[in-house]
């Protein structure tokens, strides 16, 4: 079936006892477990049932289906946040003493957590320029467990050529993960061209409303369960019913509020290119992104996320912020309302500018994740901003 049918329909069943085609929101904490050998059985794994929310709920179960047909996987497993979901799949990989190879550019939080929550564990990990597959293959070692990406990544809007890399781990015998919060499935599925496990913040495109915090892990049956029963059961790290039912109405629109999203940023990242105040723009989707011919082999759309350059530093992104009135200063993405962030004077205002520039983000470097309002008001504000900086 096509996407869009998938967004609506998969995994879901009309309720047996009312017949409601809205599924239920089950907010149950535990669950009756029938006869005494009954709850032998689902103890032992023998018989399928619910026993407790921690280790699995029906409303989050239908929304880990939703998002396992999507991303063409097995299986999925929802979590409390994107870094719950990464935090998860990367604990039920390494271990004290392993070795792991990650992007360079990737979102700040996942940085920290491989740089000082892992390394504090025992856990070493090498960053390298991603966008080169040889940086990844020259930095295997013997204890290498692990290969992890992100592609567009945050918030320089780099790729990984996805199908040279998982290749380069599948020879390596090494997991490799990716982070598809950006592209989301409607514009790029890595499981198809040989990326094991896919990570994503379901917080924003799948959510899509900025109104519920998740995360989900999509992986082989294997791998799921795996997680399911280690690391998110005993560190704990569940989603609530009560987002699952939000995040799953929120997919229902999914493919729709990609293509506008996909064409908005588009158009955005055109006007912008022409702009005398703008030094340079990054969208996958432009002729001029260093990688726009691995972005036309591997993404279907090129996503709502648009980075660009101010003249002027790191002053003039802070007077872009104050002067625009449609665009909202604020961090995450995927929302339906345009946000726009100066990483410089708000993010990334917290490492040395030596960190910060390392890590691609410039002085005037603004992010904008541009939502579903009408394009043409997008660039007036954009336009008066500009003006006004
Ligand atoms: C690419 C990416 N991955 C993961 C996360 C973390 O997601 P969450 O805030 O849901 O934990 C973010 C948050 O901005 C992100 O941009």
């Amino acid at each position: 079936m096509g996407i869009h049918t998938l967004a609506i329909h998969a995994g879901e069943a009309p309720d047996p006892t009312t017949g409601a085609l809205v599924p239920p929101l089950h907010l149950a904490n535990t669950f009756f477990l029938g006869s005494a050998e009954d709850g032998a059985a689902i103890f032992a794994g023998e018989k399928d049932g619910f026993v407790y929310s921690r280790w699995g709920n029906p409303t989050v179960a239908l929304l880990e289906k939703r998002i396992a047909a999507l991303e063409h996987a097995p299986a999925a497993l929802a979590t409390a946040s994107g870094m719950a979901a990464i935090s998860t799949a990367i604990l039920n990989i390494v271990r004290a003493g392993d070795h792991v190879i990650a992007a360079q550019a990737i979102y700040p939080s996942t940085y920290h957590l491989f740089a000082n929550e892992l390394r504090a564990l025992g856990i070493e990990t090498t960053f390298v320029d991603a966008t080169d597959p040889q940086n990844i293959a020259r930095a295997i070692v013997p204890n290498t467990k692990l290969i992890y990406l992100e592609s567009p990544g945050n918030p320089i809007l780099a790729l990984c050529d996805l199908r040279a890399i998982a290749t380069i781990a599948r020879d390596a015998k090494i997991i490799s993960i990716t982070d598809n919060t950006f592209a989301t499935p409607i514009n790029q599925q890595p499981l198809d061209f040989g990326i094991d496990v896919v990570v994503h913040s379901a917080t924003k495109y799948f959510g899509g409303h900025g109104d519920a915090v998740g995360g989900v892990i999509v992986g082989s049956r294997e791998f799921i369960k795996q997680c399911a029963n280690e690391p998110l059961r005993f560190f704990g790290g569940i989603l609530s019913p009560f987002n699952a039912y939000l995040i799953l109405r929120g997919i229902q629109t999914l493919p729709l509020r990609m293509e506008r999203h996909n064409a908005n940023a588009r158009a955005i990242a055109q006007f912008l290119q022409t702009h005398r105040a703008v030094e340079w723009v990054a969208y996958p989707g432009l002729p001029s992104h260093p990688q726009y011919a691995l972005a036309q082999k591997q993404m279907r759309g090129f996503g709502g996320m648009v980075c660009f350059e101010l003249k002027g530093g790191i002053n003039s992104g802070a007077r872009l912020m104050n002067a625009v009135k449609l665009c909202s200063l604020a961090v995450s993405l995927g929302d339906t309302r345009t946000l726009i962030v100066h990483p410089a004077s708000t993010t990334h205002s917290v490492v040395t500018r030596a960190e910060r520039i390392a890590q691609g983000v410039s002085d005037g470097l603004v992010r904008l994740s541009v939502g579903l309002e009408d394009v043409e008001d997008i660039i007036a504000d954009l336009e008066r901003g500009l003006e006004k900086k």
